[in-house]
């Protein structure tokens, strides 16, 4: 039996009426830290009107957007439900795209995690691509692949285990590489160069002990439920790490990021780690409400997610509950499909 109190808190209806009384914030609500000054919305990203009234008159000088990747995989039909007619995910990103624009300072960085569905010629990242073509001020600057430890399709194709990251530039922003160190060890010797008329390898010349972090990402380790950093019901969450590293490269202490799918929070907590404001908001007021509480307990604890423990205490946590969690949406099943959906 799975250890999370419940499961996909954007599906399971019950679950839902009895968080959503318990939810501070409703739609076009904003909630304001005054501790830090982070703000959290329950807001559309596509709406003009709703993205300038978290921002008014403040600039971010990160974005980093996790939207819905349009992709569902695996064996879960539920997953159809929240997939769009490709024109029509363009359209919409388009609204959130330019809703970034309008809150990017003069150099900014701007990072969107997507998905490609290999059964359908890799929409929507190709498309989404050529969309960001339309903006000369961005320029194009990496494409990051994050691997999975888990993927799916292993016996009739290669197993997909891959996250992308496009990152682009508006002006000329911060970027701190030295900071991105992975924790893998340099362990291969060679590439000789000559430094001072003497042969040296790569081993020595090295300023770090471990490998830069470079565009793939091989390093991190994907949520699931043992981890500290948890946020049960969250089916999307993107690890802290890969996060961290992205704000601690593209921004400076005291700067704002934004953030407008917050789901699970993991901006807001790495911009609080690291000493940045971050404004960010979700549609659905019962994440919106979650990434509230997880800044909370991460202040209260020091502890980054709640593990397998319950963030709604509201909510009776029955046996029956645990077992459907386990049945429908078990955390192996939830994160197969994260790697591809969202
Ligand atoms: C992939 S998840 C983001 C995961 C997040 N990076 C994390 O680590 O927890 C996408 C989120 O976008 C939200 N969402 C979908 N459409 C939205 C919209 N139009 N405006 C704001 N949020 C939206 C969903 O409710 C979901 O929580």
């Amino acid at each position: 039996m799975t250890a999370e109190p419940f499961g996909r808190l954007d599906t399971d209806v019950k679950v839902r009426e009895q968080m959503l009384p318990y939810c501070r914030l409703k739609p076009g609500d904003i909630w304001i830290d005054s501790i830090s000054g982070h703000r959290v919305g329950v807001l559309d990203a596509a709406a003009p009107g709703h993205i300038r009234k978290m921002f008014e008159t403040e600039k971010a000088t990160l974005a980093i957007q996790d939207p819905p990747y349009n992709v569902a995989v695996g064996t879960d039909n539920t997953q159809n439900l929240f997939k769009r007619d490709l024109a029509d995910y363009i359209d919409w990103s388009i609204c959130w795209v330019e809703n970034n624009l309008a809150v990017l300072s003069q150099d900014a960085s701007i990072y969107i995690w997507l998905g490609a569905d290999q059964r359908e010629h890799f929409q929507p990242l190709p498309d989404f691509m050529l969309l960001m073509r339309r903006y000369p001020e961005l320029v194009s600057r990496s494409f990051i692949t994050m691997r999975n430890q888990r993927g799916y399709g292993t016996q009739k194709n290669w197993m997909a285990v891959r996250q992308e990251c496009l990152y682009y530039t508006k002006g000329s922003p911060c970027f701190d590489v030295q900071a991105e160190y992975t924790d893998i060890p340099k362990i291969l010797r060679g590439y000789y160069k000559e430094v001072d008329g003497r042969k040296t390898e790569n081993l020595e010349r090295g300023k770090s002990d471990n490998i830069r972090a470079g565009n793939v990402w091989v390093d991190i380790q994907q949520v699931f439920y043992r981890l500290h950093e948890n946020v049960p019901g969250c089916y999307a969450q993107k690890p802290l790490k890969c996060i961290e590293r992205i704000v601690r490269a593209s921004s400076r202490k005291g700067d704002l990021i934004a953030d407008f799918f917050s789901h699970s929070g993991t901006t807001l907590i790495a911009g609080e780690i690291n000493e940045r404001r971050v404004f960010t908001c979700d549609i659905d007021p019962i994440f919106a409400e979650l990434t509230i509480r997880r800044l909370e307990h991460y202040r209260k604890t020091g502890k980054t997610g709640f593990q397998f423990g319950n963030p709604f205490p509201e909510i009776a946590v029955t046996r029956e509950r645990r077992e459907l969690a386990d049945n429908a949406i078990s955390p192996e099943k939830t994160r197969h499909i994260q790697t591809a959906l969202f």
